[in-house]
């Protein structure tokens, strides 16, 4: 069985003693809950693709408490310590130059001479970090192909009985994964999400391109090609004006309605619930969503960019 532990040491000591011994932990991160294994203990991060039923070409995110730890698994250019001191921690992943023989599986980096790392700014996250004192490789935590967990429920409902123990801390603050900025060539954000590519332009002092030029199914420095983690069984229409024939109203910015994303049209408060609506209507049993327009900016890029692939996805 899986256990949940609570939030407080005796939780953080048993966690620690899990991934110690080669086991996996799902803990909170400000974006969404991951799924951690030892990044440099190779049979570990095999559990863990297996538990998630994930292609071992996806690389993972290593996650560290800081970027003095991230500078020993990874090349920090000058620029890459600029966006680092400004955003480091808080939800922005980093695609770098991989340092070799540093010891990660490399499981982790599916082969690639990058690696992305994180550093997350929940409190829970941070505790757990120090105490292992290892790098933690963390995809979200959820079976490849759903929804990503915001909460420790919807991680054992959907990993129960195959992973050791969930730390819970509560639901997660942002709700949708972290940006990722790849800052092996010229900068390029792979992923929206919790840091805007404007102010990730600024600290760097040099234009960041977005999205991922084109399809290239053999390279998985492409984000988003493998990752079908955003599927509800529910069919989504996107950028609606009324619900149709069959279909449920999702509403954002117009009041309060039986099901929305934020009454105020609030965004931030729409990444927070986004994937805990998908995961309440999918409970609820609804079949059709018609959503409503959320606007394409600040957080509303990763809603949208999230949305687009629920709505395209089949549930995995
Ligand atoms: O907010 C988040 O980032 C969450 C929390 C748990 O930290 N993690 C997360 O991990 O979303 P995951 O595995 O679900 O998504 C990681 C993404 C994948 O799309 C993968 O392709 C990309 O990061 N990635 C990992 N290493 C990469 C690399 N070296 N180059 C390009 N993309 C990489
Ligand atoms: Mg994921």
């Amino acid at each position: 069985m899986t256990r949940r532990l609570a939030a407080d040491d005796a939780g953080i000591a048993e966690a620690v003693q899990i991934l110690r011994a080669g086991g996996l932990v799902a803990f909170p991160t400000e974006t969404v809950y991951g799924l951690g294994a030892v990044a440099t203990d190779d049979g570990a991060v095999a559990v863990l693709l297996c538990a998630l039923g994930r292609p071992s070409v996806n690389p993972l995110i290593v996650h560290v408490q800081d970027a003095a730890t991230a500078a020993r698994w990874a090349e920090l250019s000058e620029h890459a310590q600029a966006v680092a001191g400004a955003f480091w921690p808080g939800p922005l992943t980093l695609v770098l130059p991989a340092r070799a023989g540093s010891g990660l599986s490399a499981r982790v980096t599916a082969g690639l001479p990058s690696v992305a790392l994180r550093v997350p700014a929940h409190p829970l996250a941070q505790a757990l970090l120090q105490a292992v004192d290892a790098p933690l490789a963390a995809p979200s935590a959820n079976p490849s192909g759903r929804i990503s967990p915001t909460t420790a429920d919807h991680v054992l409902a959907g990993l129960g009985g195959r992973i050791a123990a969930a730390l819970d801390g509560g639901a997660c603050a942002v709700g949708v994964e972290s940006t990722i900025l790849d800052l092996t060539g010229p900068p390029r954000v792979l992923r929206a999400g919790g840091v805007g590519a404007a102010a990730l332009a600024k600290a760097l002092g040099q234009p960041v391109a977005q999205g991922v030029a084109a399809p290239q199914p053999e390279r998985p420095t492409a984000p988003g090609q493998f990752d079908r983690h955003y599927a509800p069984k529910a069919r989504l229409r996107l950028g609606a004006s009324a619900a149709g024939e069959g279909e449920v109203w999702l509403g954002f910015g117009d009041g309060l309605q039986t099901w929305s994303l934020s009454p105020e049209g609030d965004l931030a408060e729409a990444a927070a619930r986004l994937y805990a609506t998908l995961h309440a209507l999918d409970a609820a049993g609804i079949a059709a969503v018609a959503v409503a327009p959320i606007p394409d900016r600040g957080l509303g890029r990763a809603i949208n960019d999230r949305l687009a692939r629920a709505a395209t996805l089949e549930a995995g």
